[in-house]
């Protein structure tokens, strides 16, 4: 699990100055806010509400959740990431507590190991596009509840499950090892992404519903709210492998358009 860890902070430390270049600037985590806005009983007051975004990256998400809450602490495993994500709060004039993320593993050393109190501290707890990211996610739900205050709502957005897209990527894992994938795509930032993933073709509803509940929160739903496609070469679906029930045209016959399904998990203290 260190090792899956260690993988991702290395991985995000490479890439955090072109991340926000290569992830469309926040049009994803616009669609997200809409989502997250529409949850049924999450109190969200620009003076009073103290928001949590584990995993925050380089705050594409903190930057849309920003106008909605009093005060956001960020935490990603990745020094770089949480240097973009403070570099562009500093740069917009935002106090620092107001908004600041911290380079902290937080479920590796826990949550009073932390740089900042977290423990019950949070009205709302967001993780946006990490969950399949994390080996464990109910051992990390369990953490995460523990930083919200009672009657604070976790809010978990990620991959839905979806064996067709399982099977792609699996199968494009499978070439490389074989060395039948083209040299220039089996070492290509696509194929190091996928190898910072835990959960390949995303999360099962009821897996997120018994992390949830299981880290005993209440009043627990998962929801399909969205989709996000992303472009990727065609080049790395091996041959043999249908992706039609997955894909949309794409006017570029060298690329292919993923559609990814995307959930809204929540759950209260
Ligand atoms: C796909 S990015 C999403 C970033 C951000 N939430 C967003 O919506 O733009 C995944 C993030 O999870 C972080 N991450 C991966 N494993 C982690 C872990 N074990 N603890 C904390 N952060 C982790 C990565 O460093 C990266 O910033």
């Amino acid at each position: 699990m260190a090792d899956h860890a260690d993988a991702n902070r290395a991985h995000f430390d490479t890439v955090a100055d072109s991340y926000d270049s290569t992830h469309g600037g926040g049009q994803i985590q616009h669609k997200i806010l809409h989502a997250l806005l529409a949850v049924p009983g999450v109190e969200w007051d620009d003076e009073t509400t103290s928001l949590l975004e584990f995993a925050c990256g380089t705050g594409l998400m903190s930057q849309k959740l920003a106008q909605y809450v009093q005060r956001i602490v960020g935490i990603d495993i990745s020094a770089r990431m949480v240097d973009v994500f403070n570099g562009k709060a500093r740069n917009q004039g935002i106090p620092e507590d107001e908004m600041s993320a911290y380079a902290f593993d937080l479920l590796q050393h826990g949550v009073d190991a932390a740089p900042v109190p977290l423990r019950a501290q949070f009205d709302v707890v967001v993780v946006s596009m990490a969950y399949h990211h994390l080996p464990d996610i109910a051992a990390a739900t369990a953490t995460l509840a523990a930083c919200l205050r009672p009657g604070g709502w976790l809010l978990v957005v990620d991959l839905l499950w979806k064996a067709e897209l399982f099977e792609v990527f699996t199968a494009a894992k499978a070439a490389r090892a074989a060395r039948a994938l083209p040299e220039d795509l089996a070492d290509s930032e696509y194929m190091r992404a996928l190898d910072t993933v835990s959960h390949v073709g995303g999360i099962r509803r009821e897996d997120a519903l018994a992390a949830l509940e299981s880290a005993g929160l209440t009043a627990c739903s998962v929801t399909q709210a969205l989709s996000i496609d992303r472009e990727l070469p065609a080049r790395l679906v091996p041959a043999g492998v249908d992706v039609s029930a997955v894909s949309l045209p794409s006017a570029d016959p060298a690329k292919v358009v993923l559609r990814f399904p995307v959930f809204v998990a929540a759950g209260q203290r």
